[in-house]
């Protein structure tokens, strides 16, 4: 029998999961409001958010899972890429907590744990499972990747963003029209009332499997101020079908490369991961596009698409089955 306590707090969510033996029997999460305000995430507050929300949040993940702590056989926690600060808490925490209880440690790549959340199961839900080897397109505030998943420990990234991630297109877009932080969320549920066909933005030219969106961003950025030059209004009277609009090129873009990813590799199983993946336009557009191209389609719980700790117990609970544990002196890597 085995026992992981997960901990992901790598940007702004502090977030404690246990799995026992494959199957997620808590994940509790706390969001950090406080940077709604500030239209963006602060290194320096989701610190200290973290310091405050990680001993209640572990706390609450254990008794939900209706477990003692003296059950957990290992503690798996976010070593990185992400913020420093952020992952200072947390992997302070699980040392901490891991030397108390005489365990071992299993570090975790965040965007490895975005991916191996499509093996996630519950209690009384088994989700279908992406055969290896399977195409991943990773979509996250900070990362965008393609990425051909050959078991739980083999990955090949074959194309990532050269400059923005789709996260990042969806928020600074967002930030523009003036909506809040995350935009993506907000551009979502404005672009079902809108045309997705009223206004066209620059299509990034990069080579291969790679993508870029800051050119995107700038196209976007021009075209509301030359409008509003002409119309002071113009946002506001304009809102859905600039949204509409905006994800529907941001789909494309991400799907293209998705095309001539599976093309190229012959796969056919298409799985999708990370925040971005819970965009309800993209994942139609997927749906849609895999049963013209005979595609196997993946989609995440939307529970599971933003930064949790199920999907890092669950990464750690196949590292932990296969001896792949770490000293206690080990350290966070911003950018891994
Ligand atoms: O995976 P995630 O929680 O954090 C990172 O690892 O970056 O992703 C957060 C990103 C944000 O950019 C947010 O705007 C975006 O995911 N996001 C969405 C949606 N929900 C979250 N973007 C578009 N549509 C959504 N429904
Ligand atoms: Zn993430």
């Amino acid at each position: 029998m085995a026992i992981i306590l997960g901990i992901e707090s790598s940007c702004d969510d502090t977030s404690a999961a246990i799995i026992k033996d494959g199957i997620l029997l808590s994940n509790i999460i706390a969001n950090q409001s406080v940077h709604e305000f500030y239209g963006g995430v602060i290194p320096e507050l989701a610190s200290r958010a973290h310091l405050q929300n990680i001993v209640p949040v572990v706390s609450m993940a254990i008794k939900t899972a209706e477990i003692t702590k003296n059950e957990i056989s290992a503690i798996a926690f976010t070593r990185g890429p992400g913020l420093l600060g952020s992952l200072l808490v947390g992997v302070s925490f699980a040392k901490g907590f891991a030397k108390a209880l005489n365990i071992p440690m299993v570090e975790v790549n965040h965007l490895q744990g975005h991916i191996l959340a499509h093996f996630l199961d519950e209690k009384n839900k088994q989700n279908p499972h992406p055969e290896f080897p399977f195409l991943c397109l990773l979509v996250s505030g900070g990362h965008t990747q393609m990425v051909v998943v050959k078991d739980y420990m083999n990955f090949e990234i074959i194309g990532k963003t050269v400059d923005d991630a789709a996260g990042e297109a969806f928020d600074k877009c967002a930030k523009v029209i003036g909506l809040p932080y995350p935009g993506g969320p907000v551009i979502d549920k404005l672009a079902k009332e809108g045309n997705a066909s009223a206004f066209a933005f620059a299509h990034p030219v990069v080579g291969g499997l790679d993508y870029s969106f800051s050119g995107l961003k700038t196209s976007f950025l021009y075209f509301i101020r030359d409008r509003i030059a002409q119309n002071p209004d113009f946002i506001e009277q304009n809102k859905a079908d600039l949204c509409a609009s905006l994800q529907n090129a941001i789909i494309r873009i991400l799907l293209k490369n998705l095309i001539k990813a599976s093309e190229m590799t012959e796969i056919k199983e298409i799985a999708i991961s990370g925040g971005v993946s819970a965009n309800s336009g993209l994942r139609n557009a997927i749906v849609d596009e895999g049963k013209i191209k005979n595609w196997k389609v993946y989609l995440p719980q939307l529970k599971f698409t933003t930064d949790n700790a199920a999907m890092i117990a669950i990464t750690g609970y196949f590292k932990y089955l296969n001896n792949k544990t770490c000293g206690y002196d080990i350290i966070p890597s911003a950018r891994i």
